[in-house]
């Protein structure tokens, strides 16, 4: 079986991270979030594994490149635009031949991998396997209705959904797949979408068999949903230490500190983690903050949020809580006066000011 992760897309519901960055790169207690899918798609014992790019296509193949670092064989395949997840089945036909596979969407996150998954569709004669999660929300997602075992209706995020399963960005099919594609018209968004091409497997009688998956699943398209994702992968992770902490310092919970880090006169209460070459001085780090490599925290307090590499938090009077912060973004007081916000955001930012 091959790997299609696709890696396109704006990102829109992530600005500004997503302003000059690929969303699949932001990354989730220090890891790149598409790199979960890769090692999901490896532990599964597939190894080829095509990925789909669009504008931050170079900044992708940067942070994978040939794969091997993953035991992966990696082919990159450009996207000149958004148009949907089936296009970017379609412009794949080559790289798949007709070779089963797993269509994985790089921002989507499932707790217990795939390996079960892909063992049962690898060996079964289904058409097409889908994932489903119970969600309070099922109009953001694609959803499915199912009578008994077997699904009648998928349908792309309907305004009266059928049921409160929602179809995660994790797909199987065969080549009948390519076919179906063919039968299908951009949606309302302009998209071709995978949702409308499985209906058609149905309705063609193909088979599609559903799966309810019980462990957690996330979709991190959106703030909230990284600061979750976040909190869930750190709230797993093993402790280690591989940085310097000094004697004023205490480490409590679940706390990676990664190489070249360092921690000084500090509290840094997990699940956390501090990346490589960061420093953390006369401040608290609290539970489910992961801080990205060569970053300065000092004089301050941070707890549940996310900072991109090269960020530096300095002496900021209160706590930084539930915050997503780019790359080289510096938060200081300014000693000038007047004593006043001094401010330089970019486009699409947010700030919660006391
Ligand atoms: C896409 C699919 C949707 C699915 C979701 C899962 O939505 O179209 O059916 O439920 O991924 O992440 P999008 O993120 O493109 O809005």
């Amino acid at each position: 079986m091959k790997g299609l992760i696709l890696s396109g897309g704006k990102g829109t519901r992530l600005r500004p991270l997503t302003v000059t960055g690929a969303k699949q790169l932001v990354p989730v207690a220090n890891k790149p979030v598409i790199f979960y899918a890769i090692e999901d798609l490896v532990e599964a014992g597939i190894s080829e594994i095509g990925i789909v790019i669009g504008d931050t296509g170079d900044q992708v193949r940067a942070a994978i490149g040939d794969g091997s670092a993953f035991g992966a064989r990696v082919t990159y395949i450009p996207q000149d635009a958004p148009r949907g997840l089936a296009h970017g089945v379609m412009i794949s036909r080559d790289f798949l031949g007709d070779d089963r596979f797993v269509l994985f969407l790089g921002d989507n996150f499932i707790r217990d991998g795939i390996v079960p998954l892909v063992e049962e569709f690898r060996t079964g004669s289904a058409n097409c396997q889908i994932l489903l999660y119970r969600v309070s929300n099922p109009e953001a997602f694609g959803v499915a209705d199912l009578r008994g075992n077997r699904v009648v209706k998928v349908v792309e995020k309907p305004k009266i959904p059928p049921s409160d399963l929602a179809l995660i960005g994790i797909y199987m099919f065969d080549h009948h797949v390519f076919d179906a594609i063919r039968e299908i018209r951009p949606s309302a968004r302009g998209e071709l979408e995978i949702t409308d091409t499985i209906q058609v497997l149905i309705d063609q009688g193909f088979d599609v068999v559903p799966k309810v998956i019980a462990g957690w699943w996330i979709d991190t398209g959106k703030h909230a949903d990284m600061l979750e994702a976040n909190r869930l992968i750190l709230e797993t992770q093993e402790p280690a230490m591989l940085g310097r902490v000094d004697e004023g310092s205490q480490i409590y919970g679940r706390v990676v500190v990664q190489r070249g880090a360092e921690i000084r006169n500090s509290v840094i209460r997990g699940p956390a983690i501090i990346g490589e070459d960061t420093r953390i001085i006369d401040s608290y780090v609290g539970p489910f903050s992961s801080i990205y490599h060569h970053c300065l925290v000092q004089g301050s307090e941070i707890e549940h949020s996310i900072i991109l590499e090269h960020s530096q938090i300095v002496d900021v009077p209160h706590r930084i809580e539930e915050s997503l912060i780019g790359r080289y973004v510096e938060i200081s007081r300014s000693p000038i006066k007047p004593r006043a916000y001094k401010l330089w955001l970019g486009d699409f930012t947010k700030v919660g000011i006391l």
